[in-house]
């Protein structure tokens, strides 16, 4: 008996792979957009600078895209059959981060510049319009049975992600403490609609379009739901301390602009005395200062030995 030397590839292969494997079809459909927005969309796509020359490193990881690929072949059908998928998710992630980096007043992304940073808000609103209207119709265009299921899985998946975002932006009116602060299952709940949604979509929608039955495609869009939250704890746990030099965002953006995220919120209930402290810290008066900022991280922390 031989013993198999076949490796497993490895996370960054994969997404390599699948990176390749849709490239061209969602190069072919920014392509159909109006120039200024085919621009705009290769800028964020991490494609080009801001005076149209490549960027080597500066293009997103291609989660949601992979997802689509392997919801595919998780569904028996070849990686081929999600790529239409793969396209749709893709354009929508990234007109949800150009309209989110508006909202959040970001002005850096993978280490450039954001897109209302780079071209202006009012374009940037456009561009991120024109993407959610080409993954629609991109979806639309599928013939068969599968073309309609996948459109109704993305607008159900748009208006999840839409609401969990108006979630994460209610929230921060509402109080640290007191009967309306905001809970760690609230959190959740946004998370899982803000970031689950799309994942969850992405993986779906690969096996729909690879035939799969609709019971199969549930499950990974459930799965995906499960992975938003997991995704979005560290996306806040890297606001929080993450090197921005690898992050490509600012440190302590989150803590500055007093947003409600799960490692506050957790720390916040928990009942360590620097839950105390950092309360009194977040419902003082005034913005935080660098020292503050890192006053509230480290209090933040503290609350793991509690
Ligand atoms: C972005 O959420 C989620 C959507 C665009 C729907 P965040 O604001 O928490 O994510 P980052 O930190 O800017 O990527
Ligand atoms: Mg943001
Ligand atoms: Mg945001």
């Amino acid at each position: 008996m031989t013993l198999s030397t076949t490796r497993q590839a490895t996370a960054p292969e994969i997404l390599d792979r699948c990176r390749e494997l849709v490239r061209p079809a969602l190069a072919e459909s920014v392509r159909r957009l109006h120039p200024w927005h085919a621009e705009t969309a290769a800028f964020s796509l991490g494609w080009s600078g801001v005076d149209g020359s490549p960027v080597p490193g500066s293009q997103g990881k291609g989660v949601r895209q992979a997802l689509a690929v392997l919801g595919a072949e998780a569904a028996g059908g070849s990686g081929l059959d999600g790529v239409t998928g793969a396209v749709a998710v893709e354009l929508v992630h990234t007109f949800s981060l150009i309209h989110d980096d508006i909202m959040d007043g970001d002005e850096t992304r993978r280490r450039r510049p954001t897109v209302w940073k780079a071209y202006g808000t009012g374009p940037a609103v456009l561009a991120g319009d024109a993407l959610f209207a080409l993954a629609v119709s991109t979806l639309a265009e599928v013939p068969g049975p599968s073309g309609p299921a996948a459109v109704r899985r993305l607008s159900e998946a748009l208006g999840d992600l839409v609401h969990g975002q108006a979630q994460d932006l209610l929230f921060e009116s509402r109080p640290w403490t007191g009967p309306e602060a905001v809970l760690p299952h609230e959190y959740r709940a946004m998370a899982a609609q803000k970031t689950g949604s799309l994942l969850g979509c992405s993986a779906a929608l690969g096996a729909v379009l690879a035939g799969a039955p609709a019971a199969t495609a549930d499950a990974l869009d459930r799965a995906g739901r499960h992975l938003g939250v997991a995704f979005q704890a560290v996306d806040d746990l890297l606001g929080i301390w993450g090197d921005p030099q690898l992050t490509g965002k600012p440190v302590h953006s989150d803590l500055r602009r007093l947003k409600k995220t799960l490692p506050v919120l957790a720390a916040l209930s928990s009942r360590h005395p620097a839950a105390r402290q950092l309360e009194a810290v977040l419902t003082g008066a005034g913005p935080l200062d660098e020292a503050g900022l890192r006053r509230t991280a480290g209090l933040v922390e503290d609350r793991k030995s509690g």
